[in-house]
């Protein structure tokens, strides 16, 4: 079976899927995208994604191309058109065609839709969940707009292919302070010895991640302790346990970071649980 995208306004087979070369996104990354968890053939917390869209379209001065209700219908067409039963669905919207020219465009121009969904090995998810992943830390050297959802992510592709190349899954940045802000593609996390969990504040050099902040309610009913507050690789070093959250692997445990094997060296009690109970909290649709 062919993958089918959306592409400003038709459905098409991934192949023919092409937009204009002067497309913004292309030149210059001026654009934003969004990533949702496909569960049973529905998507997870959209309306949060939704939300986290319209504020990075917003501080980017990037139109609403269309309304939200029709962009929903949309992606859950893609979704359905590509039989995807548990994966992911991927929605980009740049500022659109215009000659080549850093200022914005000064006659308006149609923001560009993009929208994909595909398949994920939920099993070999599942089997990765249960060795744990290991991660590296490198300097942060990111532009200080990391709150916006922007496609320019050329510092976490070089971080992520490190990460790779030392045999590892992801790439922790740490600030000028020696502090961990986040990975290249999700959001930190440690249980200190105590059992607390900790995790950045949303409001400091990090994406405020949809999957942290449903597992954050997550916490409270469960009545485990969040501490919102930097942390150093060292104490992550020193850690109980460790894991990362993003949207395409909810929880994911971290058993080694640096080399250096963390608790046990096997995914924690705490990311476990988490991982576990995260989909009771999430809302589908
Ligand atoms: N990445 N931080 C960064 C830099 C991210 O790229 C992501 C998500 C997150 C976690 O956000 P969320 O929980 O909303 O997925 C944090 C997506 C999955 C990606 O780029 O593929």
């Amino acid at each position: 079976m062919s993958r089918i995208a959306y592409v400003n306004g038709q459905y098409r087979e991934m192949r023919d899927a092409s937009v204009n070369i002067e497309d913004r996104g292309y030149q210059f990354s001026d654009g934003v995208y969004e990533v949702c968890e496909i569960r049973d053939g529905r998507i997870v917390d959209l309306a949060r994604h939704q939300a986290r869209l319209q504020r990075s379209l917003r501080e980017l001065r990037i139109d609403m191309p269309m309304p939200l209700a029709a962009l929903e219908i949309v992606m859950h067409e893609v979704v359905r058109r590509n039989r995807v039963g548990y994966g992911i669905v991927y929605l980009q919207i740049t500022r659109g065609v215009a000659r080549r020219d850093h200022a914005f465009p000064t006659t308006p121009v149609r923001p560009a839709v993009v929208v994909t969904a595909r398949n994920l090995n939920l099993q070999k998810n599942q089997e990765t969940a249960a060795r744990g992943i290991g991660v590296i830390t490198v300097p942060e050297n990111r532009w200080p707009r990391v709150d916006i959802k922007s496609v320019s992510l050329l510092p976490n592709v070089l971080a992520k292919q490190q990460a790779r190349e030392a045999g590892a899954y992801e790439a922790w940045f740490v600030d000028r302070d020696g502090f961990v802000t986040e990975g290249s593609s999700s959001n930190a996390w440690i249980v200190t010895r105590e059992g607390r969990v900790v995790t950045r504040s949303a409001s400091e050099g990090i994406l405020a991640g949809i999957t942290r902040a449903v597992l954050i309610e997550v916490l409270a009913a469960l009545q485990i302790t969040l501490e919102e507050r930097p942390f150093t690789p060292e104490e992550a070093y020193g850690a109980a346990e460790a894991f990362v959250t993003a949207s395409s692997q909810i929880v994911m445990p971290v058993v080694r970071i640096d080399g250096r094997l963390i608790g046990s060296g096997m995914p924690g009690p705490i990311a476990s649980r988490l991982r576990e109970e995260f989909h009771r909290f999430a809302v589908f649709s």
